[in-house]
């Protein structure tokens, strides 16, 4: 053995690991301040945060940009790569704010856009999307803007969000495109139960990605899960308000990725609209939901536990044959109970052209003003195991 270690390739080598080792060490630092970042709320610090970017996407070392605490007031800001490393951390102390007038950003998609980047990290921060005005106009009926998604992140791989607390976002406050390898923890959304479209952590087109101890109080789904998701894993969820967890709407275009192997794991849904939906448009559509599981779920006063809703067609307009081409297969719901707020605690509406094939139930328990509540079914099918209430209509 001691000899071996002294051969002169594997000294090169030991020298080169020594090298590689203490050059991953090294991290190149961008503090958004020496950029002319001002933490007074009220100065416009676009310029600086994009110029600490570029200065971090062209670092052929791994780089670091750093917010202290404060307010930064930001219009929108899109990080682009490709980089020249891929591994650069976003440490927020402070607060992210976006204009108080709706309009600055309400016409661009998102306030805050990472694109194309492959190993971004955000530690902390807060985004603040101030969207009260806009869902007051939204609410009054005007025409308005659309709104801006407050955090997107596309056609990116190897991204960590950790620790981000996202306020009152215009539209949807987290939107994962396109993306692979996604690890998002301890995240919190906060806004209103009322305010319009305010979805907390949306996913489509992409794989491998992990939403974990995350805290979500908003006015649409907190997580919504759209065409294309793949190998999806949430597990240790709080949402409420809200509109639940909804895999959908699915099947709105005629050709469409699937939705294949997503499970939640652990999750509270307090007084929301749904709580673990499938949901598709009745439009003809090679879309697909399978292998999906929700386990170890607690409802309390929750309007639908458990729906699968495969006739959505908003104002009856544009569902030309009425009927979800939408496959949904391989549903298992496994320890869920707590209570409804309503009569019908389970309700399968599955498409009459593609049945709802391999539902399981196991271990549900679901009351309605302390009594055992209900279950409908149209065509559903699967089996039932351990004790479930209501009785299963598949
Ligand atoms: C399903 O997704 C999980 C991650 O959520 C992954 O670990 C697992 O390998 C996937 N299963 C299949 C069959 O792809």
């Amino acid at each position: 053995m001691a000899n071996t270690m002294t051969h002169p390739s594997l000294l090169f080598l030991a020298l080169l690991l020594l090298f590689f080792n203490s050059s991953v060490a090294a991290v190149m630092k961008f503090n958004v301040i020496s950029y002319g970042a001002k933490a007074d709320g009220t100065t416009d610090s676009t310029k600086a945060f994009l110029a600490a970017w570029s200065q971090a996407c062209a670092s052929t070392i791994p780089a670091s940009i750093y917010v202290p605490k404060g307010r930064f007031l930001l219009r929108n800001v899109d990080f682009r790569g490709q980089c020249k490393n891929t591994a650069i951390s976003i440490r927020i102390d402070g607060t992210l704010v976006a204009p108080v007038d709706y309009r600055v950003i309400g016409n661009v998609d998102n306030w805050l856009s990472f694109e194309n980047v492959d190993g971004v990290s955000i530690y902390g921060g807060k985004l603040d999307g101030k969207g009260t005005g806009l869902w007051a106009c939204k609410n009054s009926g005007k025409s308005c803007p659309s709104g801006a998604t407050s955090l997107s992140i596309s056609n990116s791989k190897n991204i960590v969000i950790m620790g981000l607390t996202s306020l009152n976002s215009q539209m949807f406050h987290i939107v994962i495109n396109g993306c692979r390898n996604v690890k998002m923890q301890g995240v919190k959304v906060s806004a209103p139960g009322n305010s319009p479209n305010t979805d907390g952590i949306h996913v489509q087109l992409s794989s491998s990605v992990t939403i974990l101890n995350s805290r979500i109080q908003t006015g649409d789904d907190c997580i919504s899960i759209g065409p294309g998701a793949t190998n999806l894993w949430m597990e240790n969820i709080a949402c409420g308000p809200g509109h639940g967890i909804s895999i959908g709407s699915l099947g709105k275009d005629q050709n469409e990725a699937g939705v294949q192997n997503v499970t939640v794991k652990t999750a509270t849904f307090i007084g929301t609209q749904n709580g673990v939906r499938i949901k598709s448009w009745a439009r003809p559509s090679n879309g697909f939901a399978s292998n999906i599981v929700f386990q170890h779920v607690v409802m309390k006063n929750v309007q639908n536990p458990i729906v699968i809703d495969q006739n959505y067609c908003p104002g009856n307009k544009n569902c030309p044959d009425q009927v979800s081409g939408v496959k949904v297969s391989d549903v298992t719901y496994q320890d869920i109970h707590g209570t409804s707020a309503t009569e019908v605690a389970v309700k399968f509406d599955c498409s009459s052209k593609h049945p709802c094939t391999g539902i399981r139930l196991e271990e549900v328990k679901l009351t309605y003003k302390n009594e055992a509540a209900q279950a409908s079914c149209s065509h559903a099918g699967g089996t039932v195991s351990g004790l479930v209430q209501p009785t299963s209509c598949l």
